[in-house]
């Protein structure tokens, strides 16, 4: 718990508070306001928590200004280069590096659940062929409640630690059915032998009808595509799964209600509509014209995969994904791939334009993974569940450490109310 040696004082009115201010091993300090309706009155008013804690955390840390983004203290660009998905997963979820003998048992454990339950193979039928993945992935997360209630009961530690390990396993599998379901092949179970990225694009792109070897470096890419998205402090699906989280309900329940924040454009949809954006621009001649589109206030459109509320600096999970796509379509022989070249100019001309500097608008996550995500072979449609499977073991150890909180209360915002004061009802006929 922070500790409280600073005070701020707060007047209004007739009234004088002292409201205890508590400080972050790094960061800026918060106001513990938690007292101030019972003691003042009055609350206080935050609409999109611009300026709003809501909770205590160990687990991620950005500094927005800085472009810094740290994993129980880790530097990200550091982690992306010397370790890999499931290391940072046991970082997030334990809260320390593990040693050689931990990360296998872990991998271990994960690699033993990645099959789901026969049975939910019934669910993916039920979905229209063109459902999108994201749809697939939020109904049949949410249904595996129906089927692992072993590991429902978020009071004990260990179906809160099975229920961990469920969710991460799974829900690579879960995605590449979504995918293998919307092209009409048959799903392919997990293998074993493979590694976390391995296995993942094997379940989407092998066939039975032939041998499938994954290429080592599109698996490292993909890998480094899981560890870029894996947590990022109190997002917006990160916080609907921890609001979801304090009414008690379900593991399962609240990773799908976080699943299904992550589908809006303005978040995790970005990937998938960043994308859309560079083909529509089409050619780097027309990237003029959509900088113009963005800067006008009467055009609601906006460059995707620029921008962010928390980096005022570039996002340096940006950095890292740009370093890749370069990679992987060297790698395909694509690296005049017309989609990146438009990526690079757009970067380019909208870094250097007085707008994007003054609002410090950067590239973000999400302004370079869809190209390498289409170089690899999926569809647009695929960029957001693919976050999904990676922001999982973020959205998994933020719910854990909530649950374990024993200060836990159900999250309940109040509200400054513009409508109407009490009136009494007016009959039909008087109306
Ligand atoms: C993710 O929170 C997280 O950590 C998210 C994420 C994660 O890992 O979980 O990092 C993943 O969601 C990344 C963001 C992906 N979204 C996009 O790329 C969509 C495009 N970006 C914008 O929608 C926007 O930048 C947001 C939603 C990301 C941030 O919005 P904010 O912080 O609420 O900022 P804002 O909308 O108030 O914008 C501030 C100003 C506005 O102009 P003014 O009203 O002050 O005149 O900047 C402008 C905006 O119009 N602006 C943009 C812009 N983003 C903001 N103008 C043009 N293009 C943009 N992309």
């Amino acid at each position: 718990m922070a500790d409280s040696t600073k005070t701020a004082t707060l007047s209004f009115g007739d009234k004088t508070l002292e409201l205890p201010m508590l400080s972050p091993t790094v960061g800026p300090d918060v106001i513990d306001i938690s007292k101030l309706y019972a003691k003042g009155g009055v609350f206080t008013h935050d609409p999109g928590f611009t300026s709003t804690s809501s909770c205590e955390s160990t687990i991620t840390f950005i500094d927005g200004d800085k472009g810094e983004l740290l994993h129980r203290g880790y530097p990200i660009d550091q982690l992306a280069e010397k370790s890999h998905y499931l290391e940072v997963c046991y970082l997030l979820l334990y809260g320390e590096l593990p040693t050689a003998a931990q990360l296998e048992d872990f991998e271990s454990r994960v690699t033993r659940h990645t099959m789901v339950h026969e049975q939910m193979m019934n669910f993916f039928r039920g979905f229209r062929r063109d459902a999108h993945p994201m749809a697939v992935m939020v109904g049949v997360v949410g249904a595996m409640s129906a089927f692992y209630h072993d590991s429902t009961d978020i009071t004990d530690p260990w179906q809160r630690e099975v229920a961990s390990i469920r969710l991460l396993a799974k829900m690579p599998t879960i995605a590449a059915m979504a995918y293998k379901y919307t092209i009409g092949q048959p799903f392919e179970y997990p293998r074993n032998d493979l590694d976390y990225a391995s296995n993942f694009l094997r379940m989407c792109f092998a066939v039975p009808a032939e041998d499938y070897e994954v290429d080592p470096i599109l698996s490292r890419a993909m890998d480094r595509i899981f560890t870029l998205h894996a947590d990022h402090e109190q997002n917006a699906s990160t916080s609907t799964v921890r609001l979801a989280s304090s009414s008690g309900a379900n593991p399962f329940a609240c990773i799908a209600a976080g699943i299904a924040c992550l589908w809006g454009p303005a978040h995790g949809g970005a990937n998938q509509a960043c994308l859309e954006m560079l083909r529509e621009i089409g050619s780097v001649d027309r990237i003029p014209e959509f900088i113009a589109r963005a800067k006008d206030k009467n055009d609601p459109f906006r460059l995707m995969g620029f921008g962010h509320r928390v980096y005022k600096n570039f996002d340096p999970r940006a950095k890292v994904m740009k370093q890749s796509a370069d990679e992987v379509l060297d790698l395909l022989g694509i690296e005049n791939n017309p989609t990146l070249q438009v990526a690079k100019e757009l970067e380019k001309q909208a870094l250097e334009d007085p707008y994007f500097i003054e609002k410090k608008l950067f590239p973000n996550v999400d302004f370079y993974s869809g190209i390498i995500l289409e170089a690899m072979g999926f569809p647009t449609s695929m960029f957001t569940p693919i976050f999904a499977v990676s922001r999982t073991v973020g959205w998994v150890s933020q719910w854990k450490e909530m649950i374990a909180d024993p200060a836990l209360k159900i999250g309940r915002p109040r509200q400054l109310y513009t409508g109407h004061a009490k009136r009494d009802y007016v009959d039909v006929e008087n109306r």
